[in-house]
């Protein structure tokens, strides 16, 4: 590269000259040659950043969609009577909301549920500013308005800067002043390969030093999805504890979803803004046989010495189809169909529960559920399942608190400490005759039923339950190999 240089002792090198002029084709070759050369004080390198602005994902989307507070302004710019309550059927709540914040600090007045401002002219010219801002990038960030650019800068994952460093190389009066004749062309080893170790040529190599202090560019690799890292994780876990899996579907009938497990029918778990009924299939058969089962525990606690709920029970009600709410429909089914045999198994599955969507809460999310059954299995030895597991998970610190469930007695709160702080992540228990014994079991069943989505927000140090399901491939990127 010296000698290449010594025959333009004015030019200024590219990296591209320099790659071009030595026949390399790698850039790091080129870069470490020149910070070799630099070191010696032949060369002196200038280095100048760029900053270049671009789209992030919601910056897209907008772009492609509109913004939220372009396509509310739209909205109620064309209403008649644009209030609160007609818009919030238009839009989602989850749009709604932080509009309606947007419009609001751009003059919009929002009072007595009607929306109304001074200066509708001023609100149109703000947001078409903003939606102009954004279709001009990618661009230089010197070139872009500052009042924009710190707009979008607080709205997270709109825009993002991409810096590049761009590098050229310039002779110096020490580096000409070398003699070619003691420029030797030598091959420096830079990586130790087992043919190198197995030959005898690293006696006389020369190895090439290597600046550990240098940045360098961190490869980007195809892998798992932090959930999905997680779940087999949790999986192998279980495993190694001598579980089996359970894999089921999720379309479930309300009989096998709550009344096996004795919730009564009446339950407020039960209601439609609680639970996903499906149009379809609205009915799935079930045996009478079964039903009967559950029917008569209902009423009157059959043969169970329980007095059951009273009242009345549907057979109606039983066959709805639905979401599971929770996994226990499925080990409550395996355990049905293999009563007698002890078993130990867990299933790391999507639940469906009508929530508001906010940042403890997802529609969709996963419990890691499972049982024990096994002839004189204990509460101690429950507790001590939980632990270990939590244990192995990285969290020692274990509690269980007293809790109700219709279908577990006595029943827990399983607790971890966090920080500092104890946070609940599932419920436990002991199945109540109730559920066991119309199912012909004889041994006591352990279960357990606890969140996936918020273990993982521990482990990935969240305070936002969406950031795992938003795609946001920067901070995918940057996730610790769980
Ligand atoms: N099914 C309960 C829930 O969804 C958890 C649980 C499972 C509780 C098994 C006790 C026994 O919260």
């Amino acid at each position: 590269m010296l000698k290449m240089m010594q025959n333009d002792k004015s030019k200024i090198w590219s990296l591209e000259d320099v790659l071009d002029g030595c026949k390399w084709n790698d850039q790091a070759v080129a870069v470490g040659a020149g910070l070799g050369l630099s070191n010696l004080g032949f060369v002196e390198t200038f280095e100048s950043v760029e900053t270049l602005v671009k789209l992030s994902s919601e910056g897209v989307n907008a772009l492609e969609n509109g913004l939220l507070e372009a396509r509310l302004w739209d909205w109620i710019s064309n209403s008649d009577n644009p209030d609160m309550a007609t818009l919030q059927q238009s839009f989602e709540r989850h749009e709604a909301g932080p509009g309606v914040g947007l419009l609001k600090r751009i003059g919009v007045t929002l009072e007595g549920g009607k929306f109304s401002t001074d200066n509708p002219a001023k609100v149109s010219e703000i947001i078409s500013k903003r939606s102009e801002f954004l279709s001009s990038l990618p661009a230089k960030v010197e070139s872009l308005e500052t009042e924009m650019f710190e707009h979008f800068k607080g709205r997270r994952g709109f825009i993002e800067s991409q810096d590049t460093t761009t590098r050229t190389w310039k002779i110096t009066v020490q580096g000409s002043s070398v003699t070619s004749d003691s420029l030797i062309e030598k091959e420096m080893v830079s990586e130790i390969t087992p043919e190198l170790l197995q030959s005898d040529n690293w006696r006389d190599a020369e190895f090439r030093a290597f600046d550990v202090t240098l940045e360098s560019s961190t490869p980007r690799t195809g892998r798992s999805h932090p959930m999905q890292a997680l779940i087999e994780r949790i999986r192998n876990i279980f495993l190694e504890m001598g579980f089996s899996e359970l894999v089921e579907d999720y379309v479930q009938t309300a009989g096998w979803n709550m009344d096996a497990l004795f919730i009564p029918q009446d339950h407020p778990a039960r209601e439609m803004q609680d639970t996903f009924y499906l149009d379809n299939p609205s009915k799935m058969e079930l045996s009478d046989d079964t039903m009967d089962l559950w029917s008569k525990i209902h009423i009157d606690g059959g043969d169970t010495g329980s007095l059951g709920w009273g009242g009345n029970f549907s057979k109606d009600i039983s066959q709805k189809g639905l979401l599971r709410t929770h996994t226990t429909v499925n080990t409550i089914q395996y355990l049905a169909e293999n009563p007698s045999k002890p078993c130990r198994m867990f299933t790391v599955d999507r639940v469906f529960r009508k929530e508001a969507i906010d940042r403890t809460h997802l529609p969709e999310f996963h419990q890691i559920e499972g049982i024990i059954m096994e002839e004189g299995a204990n509460l101690q030895m429950l507790v001590t399942t939980l632990k270990t597991f939590y244990e192995k998970m990285g969290y020692p610190e274990v509690r269980v608190r007293p809790a109700y469930f219709p279908y577990t007695e006595p029943s827990l709160e399983i607790e971890v400490k966090w920080r500092g702080k104890w946070l609940e992540l599932g419920g436990a228990g002991i199945f109540r005759p109730e559920v066991t014994e119309p199912l012909g079991i004889n041994h006591p069943v352990l279960a357990w039923g606890m969140g996936l989505e918020r273990l993982a927000m521990l482990v990935l140090g969240l305070d936002d339950i969406r950031q795992l399901y938003i795609s946001d491939l920067e901070w995918l990127r940057n996730q610790p190999i769980i």
